[in-house]
């Protein structure tokens, strides 16, 4: 226990030099003994770990550190150039492995001291772009070590370091179709201190810019030190004398370290609100309207109490014969009214039975309680009436045709 703790607290010291490839390797197999092992022995190699790296203190990385790890069953890797600007005080990042079995954490501190180098820079950079490699294979030393040693056998430089390595797909390419073994591709950077040797200048003769141009392979003598182990695209390279390069200046505005200058302490609005005066709302929300209605309101009731022209003006206006005819036909309406409610109930003559066309007698109605003039033909049919010889006793109606 007490050994997984200092382990757990120890900070590793890497000394990697401005301008130089900086590779550092997370190891699987040396975080392992962080996390319980297996039941069974023999499956712990097999944990899927996943890291996560970032500045001590901040949510990322450095901006020239970038990491990658394909797989939770392959090792991660940092890498990076640091700069001169780098040099002097140490970066911490905060190393998390997850263990995607047990779901447990382990955290190391990886201390970054970036030393300055007096060949800094290395005045001729040339960049190879190698087709048949992914980023994290070139990372490996033995890959790496083979490259420079190729790429020195062809500029027999005194001194040469790798710059920089870029995965073709942070350049624009493309994902490779997962057919025979294709690789993405990578560009490694290296600098040397002498000028660039014959055989790398061979891609800028005339015939083999033609051939760039047409998308064939340029002649290059020196390609088959690299053929072995390496598809270098030779219309790809790059190579930049820096003593030569003309500064140019560019308006872009200065990206800054990425992290937000601290502002001090957040200081709410003060909850003492100022007192807001709502008159001028009442007035045009409330008050006015109200008012309007209520003028509306006196309009129509005056008009409606008060100005009512009714039977008299239409009396007036109205000749006094159509007057005098008007009421005398309403006085006999109402003298017949009233006669007919001096009458016993009964069915008025309209309504009663009629007479039979042939013998004269009266037919009466089939349902005298629930008489419907609806459903009573006006005239009973012949077949009807073969039923209906007997006359009821009619109570009500019988003083009428008796
Ligand atoms: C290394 O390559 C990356 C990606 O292309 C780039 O952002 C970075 O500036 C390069 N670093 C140096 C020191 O050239």
């Amino acid at each position: 226990m007490v050994t997984i703790l200092s382990k757990s607290h120890a900070d590793r010291n890497v000394y990697p030099s401005a301008g130089v490839l900086f590779v550092h390797v997370l190891e699987r197999e040396y975080f392992k003994g962080e996390f319980p092992p297996y039941p069974k022995a023999g499956d712990s190699s097999n944990d899927p770990i996943t890291f996560n790296t970032n500045l001590k203190g901040y949510p990322d990385r450095p901006g020239w550190l970038r990491y990658i790890q394909r797989t939770p069953h392959s090792d991660g890797v940092l890498y990076g150039s640091p700069t001169a600007e780098h040099v002097g005080k140490p970066t911490i990042i905060e190393i998390t492995a997850y263990n995607k079995r047990t779901f447990e954490t382990a955290r190391h501190n990886l201390v970054i001291n970036i030393m300055s180098t007096e060949e800094f820079p290395l005045p001729y950079q040339a960049e190879f772009f190698i087709k048949n490699m992914n980023v994290e294979e070139m990372l490996a030393s033995e890959v790496l070590g083979d490259f420079l040693g190729a790429v020195k056998n062809v500029w027999q430089p005194e001194r040469l370091n790798a710059i920089n390595i870029t995965s073709a797909l942070d350049r624009g390419g493309r994902v490779p179709l997962p057919i025979n073994d294709l690789k993405e591709g990578v560009y490694v950077m290296v600098g040397a201190d002498v000028q660039f040797s014959s055989c790398l200048r061979e891609v800028e003769t005339p015939q083999n810019q033609l051939r760039c141009s047409q998308e064939m392979e340029p002649v290059i003598s020196c390609d088959k030190k690299f053929r072995a182990q390496f598809h270098i695209d030779w219309c790809k390279i790059s190579l930049v004398d820096i003593t030569k390069v003309v500064a140019v200046h560019s308006n872009r505005p200065d990206p800054g370290t990425g992290v937000l200058p601290d502002i001090g302490e957040y200081n709410p609005p003060s909850e003492s609100l100022k007192s807001r005066d709502y008159f001028t709302d009442f007035l045009i929300t409330l008050a006015v309207p109200s008012a309007v209605a209520l003028v509306l309101f006196i309009i129509l009731a005056y008009s409606m109490c008060c100005r009512r022209e009714g039977v008299e003006k239409r009396n007036m206006q109205t000749p006094d014969i159509q007057l005098v005819h008007h009421s005398s036909i309403q006085k006999s309406t109402k003298e017949l009214r009233s006669m007919s409610k001096n009458r016993e109930i009964a069915w008025p003559l309209s309504t009663l039975p009629v007479f039979h066309p042939v013998s004269g007698e009266v037919v009466p109605p089939l349902h005298p309680d629930n008489y419907e003039t609806t459903s009573m033909p006006l005239m009973q049919t012949q077949t009807n009436l073969q039923n209906q010889i007997q006359i009821p006793q009619q109570q009500s109606s019988g003083k009428w045709y008796s």
